[in-house]
């Protein structure tokens, strides 16, 4: 069945981890709803090669597949009047890579002055899947405690921590692993990533 789906980018290090996540969601029948934060766009353009523009036509350039029912959606997060502001919209989840420690904090404190908090907002009101890639280091007391309330509150705090065990040979091994924890978490069938203990 189709799923709908919002992914948030925000200004911690590690956008790859949002890009392929996106990429991958594009794989499936799936409307996914893109944000990025201003600080999201910023590191985004500092640390990989989707400069400006449009996620989609990025996407093309870089030679991602689409499935023929993947539709991706880009909202601008100042704009309040989006559908996915308001809780009457039916998704499945909404995943924050990389969540930054000030969204973090904005979301495990109820602030909703974007529409990346306000998304995340509801999800955490309306019962439905929120997951977290926060990305600081070393964490201090504040953001282990905001990570507690989140998590308190109902989110899947899923660090982009890649396993070793898996002996990944590059950086996109490593990215792959994380994202195929999520997707394993969205309830999606994929094959990015080798599954510890034997085939399945
Ligand atoms: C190159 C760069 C890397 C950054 N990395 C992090 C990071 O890993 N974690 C973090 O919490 N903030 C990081 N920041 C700071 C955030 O971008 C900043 O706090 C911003 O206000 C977050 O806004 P947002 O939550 O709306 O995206 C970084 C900033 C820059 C310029």
């Amino acid at each position: 069945m189709k799923k709908k789906l919002i992914v948030a980018m925000t200004g911690a290090s590690g956008s790859i981890y949002g890009l392929r996540l996106i990429s991958s969601l594009m794989t499936f029948p799936a409307d996914v709803f893109v944000l990025m934060s201003e600080a999201g766009r910023q590191v985004t353009a500092h640390e990989t090669d989707f400069k400006s523009g449009s996620i989609a036509e990025y996407l093309e350039q870089i030679g991602a597949v689409f499935h023929e029912q993947a539709n991706l959606t880009e909202t601008d997060p100042s704009d309040s009047f989006a559908p996915i502001a308001s809780g009457s919209f039916r998704h499945n989840g909404m995943v924050i890579a990389p969540c930054s420690m000030n969204t973090l904090a904005a979301i495990s404190s109820g602030i909703t002055d974007n529409l990346i908090h306000r998304a995340a907002d509801v999800c955490l009101k309306e019962k439905r899947p929120l997951i977290l890639l926060p990305r600081e280091t070393p964490f201090s007391l504040i953001h282990l405690k905001n990570m507690v309330s989140a998590a308190e509150a109902g989110a899947t705090i899923l660090p982009p921590s890649p396993g070793f065990y898996t002996l990944p040979e590059t950086i996109d091994d490593l990215v792959d692993s994380i994202v195929a924890r999520i997707l394993d978490h969205l309830g999606f069938a994929y094959d990015l990533s080798p599954r510890w203990g034997g085939k399945e």
